[in-house]
C-alpha cells in the first residue's frame, strides 16, 4: 500500500452478519500482510480506527464489533459503499513450532483466523474459543477442517464447556504440551493466558489493543509504560516482554488517562 500513509479508497464488496453486533466486510483490495497486522479504516467526517485482517488470501476482510460511533457508521454501510484504508501496520504473529494452541475470546478471533489458515498446513492445531453465550459464537465456518481440534467455552454454559476458556487451557496444560500459544481477546483473559504460558514455559504471543491514533509510531498514543509502541512494536507481543508491565492492569484512553481493567 502507499508509503505516504494516505488512505486508499476501496469498495465494500460484501457485508456478512456474523452475530447480532458483529459483521464481516469484504473489501475490494488484496494485500501482502501477515496475520495479526492491522490497517486504519477511514470514514470521511467520522474518523479513522484500527482493525485487524480476518482474511488475507484473496480480497481482504475485516470483522467488526459494533461498540460506538465509528463502528455504528460502518455497520450502516453496505455493498458498493466506499471507505479509506491505509496499512498494513504493526508486526503480526510469527508462526513458531508445529504443535500450536490458539486461545481466542469473542471478536479476538479475527486476527487468529488467517493465522489458523497458515498453521493448519504446518502441524497440529488446537483452538480454544471463548464466547459470552451461544448466539455470540462466530467464525466456526472458517474452521471446518479435520486437522483442527476446536473446544468452545461459553460464560453462561449455553454451548460447549461452561466458564472461561482460560480454565480449559489451565486443565489442558497439566497434561499436554504445546510449542506455542497464540491469543487475542479481552485483556484480562489474555493476562491469564500469559501467566499460564509463563508458568509452563511455553512461548506465547498476544495481540494487544491500545488507543491508536497515527498507527505509524509518531503520536505516542499507544505507548506502553516500558516504551514499546503497540502500533509499531506490536500489536503482537511475546509474553516475556509483557510481564512486569501494565498489561492486564490498565490502559490509556484517547486523552492519555488511565482506564483500569
Ligand atoms: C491493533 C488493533 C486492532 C483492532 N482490530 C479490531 C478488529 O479486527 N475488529 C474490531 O471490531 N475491533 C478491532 N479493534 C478495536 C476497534 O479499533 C475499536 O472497537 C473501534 O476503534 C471503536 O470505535 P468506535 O468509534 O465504534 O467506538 P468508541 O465509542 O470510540 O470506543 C469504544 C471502545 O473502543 C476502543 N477504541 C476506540 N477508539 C479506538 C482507537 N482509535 N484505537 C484503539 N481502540 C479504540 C476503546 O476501548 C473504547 O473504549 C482493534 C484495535 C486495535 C488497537
Ligand atoms: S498510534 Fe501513534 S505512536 Fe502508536
Amino acid at each position: 500500500m502507499s508509503p505516504t500513509h494516505i488512505p486508499e479508497i476501496v469498495k465494500i464488496l460484501e457485508v456478512r452478519r456474523e452475530a447480532r453486533d458483529i459483521k464481516t466486510f469484504v473489501l475490494d483490495k488484496r494485500l501482502n500482510a501477515r496475520p495479526g497486522q492491522f490497517c486504519m479504516i477511514w470514514i470521511p467526517d467520522v474518523g479513522e480506527k484500527p482493525f485487524t485482517f480476518s482474511k488475507l488470501d484473496g480480497n481482504i476482510e475485516i470483522m467488526v464489533r459494533k461498540v460506538g460511533e465509528f463502528t455504528e457508521r460502518l455497520f450502516s454501510m453496505d455493498k458498493g459503499d466506499v471507505i479509506g484504508i491505509r496499512g498494513p501496520y504493526g508486526n503480526g504473529f510469527k508462526l513458531e513450532g508445529r504443535n500450536i494452541c490458539v486461545v481466542a475470546g469473542g471478536i479476538g478471533i479475527a486476527p487468529l483466523i488467517p493465522l489458523v489458515d497458515i498453521a493448519k498446513k504446518n502441524g497440529d492445531l488446537l483452538l480454544l474459543l471463548g464466547f459470552r453465550t451461544k448466539s455470540e459464537i462466530i467464525g466456526m465456518d472458517r474452521f471446518e477442517d479435520k486437522n483442527i481440534e476446536v473446544i468452545i467455552a461459553t460464560d453462561d454454559g449455553s454451548f460447549g464447556i461452561e466458564g472461561s476458556v482460560c480454565n480449559v487451557l489451565e486443565d489442558l496444560l497439566m497434561e499436554r504440551r504445546f510449542d506455542s500459544i497464540y491469543s487475542c481477546g479481552p485483556e484480562l483473559m489474555m493476562r491469564r493466558v500469559m501467566d499460564l504460558s509463563l508458568r509452563y514455559k511455553i512461548p506465547c504471543q498476544l495481540s494487544l489493543e491500545r488507543y491508536i491514533k497515527c498507527g505509524i509510531g509518531i503520536c505516542g498514543s499507544c505507548c506502553l509504560e516500558n516504551g514499546l509502541l503497540v502500533c509499531k512494536d506490536g500489536p503482537v507481543f511475546n509474553a516475556v516482554d509483557l510481564r512486569n508491565t501494565e498489561f492486564g492492569a490498565y490502559k490509556r484512553d484517547s486523552s492519555g488517562s488511565k482506564v483500569n481493567f
